[in-house]
């Protein structure tokens, strides 16, 4: 059925120095500039995944999102966050090693 609820889902957008070199700012304005209703926008400390950056976590699934693009995060908002389809080709494979593509 359709994701769209108050379900809270929160995306954390590394701001730390490694991402932010990446270019994570862009990327966290990026989701901030399309509020979605139920969903949060947060900065966020270093995940611990450091030169892989931008990093983007979306809670509460753990879904996690490396290299990502400002020009990017509407396809997450839309396919991910609206849509519930993760987009396999843009996941971080350390942790979603089932991806295989
Ligand atoms: S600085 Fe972003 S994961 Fe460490």
């Amino acid at each position: 059925m359709s994701s769209k609820s108050e379900s809270s889902q929160c995306v954390r957008v590394c701001q730390n120095t490694s991402c932010r070199k990446l270019g994570a700012k862009k990327v966290l304005a990026a989701f901030q500039t399309l509020p979605i209703a139920g969903v949060d926008v947060e900065e966020s400390r270093c995940l611990g995944q450091c030169g892989n950056g931008p990093m983007v976590l979306v809670l509460p699934e753990q879904i996690w999102y490396c290299r990502v693009l400002p020009e990017e995060v509407d396809a997450i908002a839309t396919r991910h966050l609206l849509g519930g389809q993760p987009i396999s080709s843009m996941l971080y494979r350390k942790f979603h090693p089932e991806i295989s593509s």
